[in-house]
């Protein structure tokens, strides 16, 4: 037997299964059906003109060749800046490096703290790439069950039992969660750093919605907190707040013998993070666009009220206010037991029938739930719950 075959550990890997319903809904869409999507997790608006020119400039100018691997100093320096004024983190521009997207970020993160066979804590829902991400490092995800009844923030007793039983070396956590749109509070934050502290464990701190807030709600980074800054890794960018999601830029920040060895890591693995991206990222940490950014909050604000508002209205669906990023978290629990069905029925029922993309709450090990991304004009939105409502009164 001869011949090219993918090896054995590609195989592990699956395809994200939100990305896998945005091709399905743009597939529809293509043959000519008329598909409501709220699958995707990318905001409707552009970015903001000024951060686009000054891409256009770095070409126009040929700013576009090779740069320092983990990002022009310039950058880094920003970054520095950036997290410090917004996040209230102290980081030096040598524990800063611009990362190719945050998912490179936490790529570059995980491949530098993980140990062959480490477990590490992936809290549910969790976003589709970390179990994958986890294990292209050579750790082992454990997944830890979601917690509707507290909001979806998990508490730090739990994870410690769970931490200890699996001699756990690392969690990954994400607030604003993707995709539940919980906020953990600073106690909850607190409690998860004095057990990661006691354990000695280590902390990817996903924080790529962190300036996606209502109704109050507030962030707390890890590293911001006592014990917190020596083991935790922080990856936070313009990704979400400012639709930089095709620039493929972000930070990762940690400390200094960490991102000097990411940094090795990252140039081996992938040179440097797009230099003209890097241009426009400059541009949005000296100079961000406030006005921009209260425009976009209030309408996310604006669509997440109607949603609440539509969703709980419908029998059998219930929604909780999320407090931070663009994502509701519809609860069909009652519905799929009254049908017999589950979540990923409901949502090939709701795209076969109705033509509108959800993605099913088991894709982020979390059933009985389904996700809307509210990351979508209100027109669509309107259309989105139309038929949301069309198909619960059939069924
Ligand atoms: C929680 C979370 N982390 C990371 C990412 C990836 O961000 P980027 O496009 O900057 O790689 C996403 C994108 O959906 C996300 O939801």
């Amino acid at each position: 037997m001869s011949g090219l075959a993918p090896n054995a550990r590609s195989d592990l890997i699956q395809e994200s299964a939100t990305l896998a319903i945005s091709a399905e809904a743009s597939r529809l869409k293509a043959a000519g059906h008329d598909v409501v999507s709220l699958s995707a997790g990318e905001p409707d608006f552009p970015v903001p003109a000024p951060i686009a020119r000054a891409g256009i400039e770095a070409i126009e100018q040929h700013d576009y060749r090779y740069t320092a691997t983990s990002g022009v100093p310039a950058l880094r320096e920003a970054g520095a800046a950036w997290l410090r004024e917004g996040f209230g983190l102290d980081y030096l521009p040598s524990e800063v490096m611009v990362t190719a997207g945050a998912k490179g970020g936490l790529n570059m993160a995980l491949a530098t703290v993980v140990e062959p066979g480490d477990r590490v804590l992936v809290l549910a829902p969790y976003w589709v790439s970390y179990p994958a991400l986890v294990t292209m490092a050579g750790g082992v995800p454990v997944i830890v069950d979601a917690v509707p009844e507290r909001g979806f923030v998990h508490d730090a007793a739990t994870l410690e039992q769970l931490a200890t039983e699996h001699g756990a070396r690392g969690v990954i956590f994400n607030s604003p969660n993707n995709p539940s749109g919980a906020v953990a509070t600073k106690p909850d934050v607190e409690a998860l750093v004095e057990m990661c502290a006691r354990r000695d464990m280590w902390i990817i701190s996903d924080e790529i919605y962190a300036t996606l807030l209502y109704d109050g709600a507030a962030h707390t980074s890890p590293a911001s907190l006592p014990d917190g800054r020596e083991r935790t890794i922080v990856v936070n960018g313009f990704t979400k707040s400012h639709t930089m999601t095709g620039w493929r830029t972000s930070f990762m920040a940690g400390p200094e013998a960490i991102v000097k060895a990411a940094g090795r890591i990252q140039s081996q693995l992938l040179g440097n993070p797009c230099t003209i991206s890097q241009a426009a990222m400059l541009k949005a940490c000296l100079h961000p666009v406030p006005e921009d950014q209260q425009s976009r909050m209030a309408a996310f604000a604006e669509r997440r009220a109607f949603l609440l508002q539509k969703v709980n209205a419908i029998p059998g669906m219930s929604l909780a206010p999320p407090m931070g990023a663009f994502y509701a978290m519809i609860d069909v629990r009652p519905y799929c037991e009254r049908l017999g069905v589950d979540d990923f029925t409901v949502c090939k029922q709701l795209l076969e029938e109705q033509r509108l993309a959800l993605v099913p709450g088991s894709a982020f090990a979390a059933p009985g739930f389904v996700r809307a991304s509210y990351a979508a004009s209100m027109d669509v939105l309107e259309k989105a719950v139309a038929r949301l409502q069309a198909w619960t009164a059939d069924a």
